[in-house]
């Protein structure tokens, strides 16, 4: 079943926590969370204590996104703060190894992250070691931008391995997803849809995302 999972980035922040409670109530499977520091990509977001305040508003995992740089320095409070996986982006780490036991020492789920333009071979070594593969289908720091078809070959080509490896990470996909591009991803492979826009540009959330399930049918 492919699961759903609304970005905050594109929610109204004045009031975060109803934001979050209505997309849970409309099916919402995680909740993505986008940590943007001004240096690994040009726009500043989230930060630990974001993630500390909405950690009550929710039963639902919080899927914490971290494009920033350095970012070992940061996972211990990360998940102190709640988060349920983090993910760590393949260009920001210099001993990606280090980076996904650190998560795991952690506590909480590990994932890795590739943008558009690196190749899917970088993370191969480190398939067996984590949660979550997540596949940038846009250039990360900002939502509301066009999805780039050619990491769907990267999709599948993860995919491919996970199979012929007999692993069980999820593949998850961000950026661009809407009722057009979701049926590309999972017909592709993947698992996770992360989705802002097309979540929280439309009045009724429920409908939002029942949309994009529909759509990759
Ligand atoms: C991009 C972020 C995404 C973004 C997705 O840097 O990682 O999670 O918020 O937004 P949409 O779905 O609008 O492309
Ligand atoms: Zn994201």
């Amino acid at each position: 079943m492919t699961k759903i999972a609304p970005s905050i980035l594109s929610a109204d922040f004045a009031k975060l926590g109803q934001e979050i409670q209505d997309v849970e109530k409309g099916g919402a499977e995680y909740i993505h969370v986008d940590v943007m520091d001004g240096h690994f990509v040009p726009n500043i977001t989230i930060g630990p204590l974001i993630v500390e305040a909405i950690r009550p508003v929710t039963d639902l995992p919080l899927d914490v996104h971290l494009m920033i740089e350095n970012p070992d320095a940061y996972i211990q409070t990360f998940a102190d703060a709640g988060a349920s996986i983090i993910s760590v982006h393949q260009e920001a780490s210099v001993h990606l190894h280090r980076t996904i036991q650190l998560i795991k020492q952690a506590g909480v789920k590990a994932g890795v992250v590739i943008n558009p333009a690196t190749p899917a071979e970088l993370i191969q070594e480190v398939l067996p070691d984590v949660d979550l593969v997540l596949v940038m289908t846009v250039n990360p720091g900002f939502g509301g931008q066009s999805f780039i078809h050619h990491t769907v070959n990267k999709i599948k080509k993860i995919a491919k391995w996970r199979e012929e490896k007999g692993l069980s990470f999820e593949i998850e996909v961000d950026g661009g997803v809407n009722t057009k591009t979701a049926k590309l991803c999972t017909e592709a492979g993947a698992d996770v849809l992360v989705a802002g826009s097309a979540v929280f540009n439309q009045e009724d959330r429920r409908k939002a995302i029942q949309n994009i399930l529909e759509a990759t049918n």
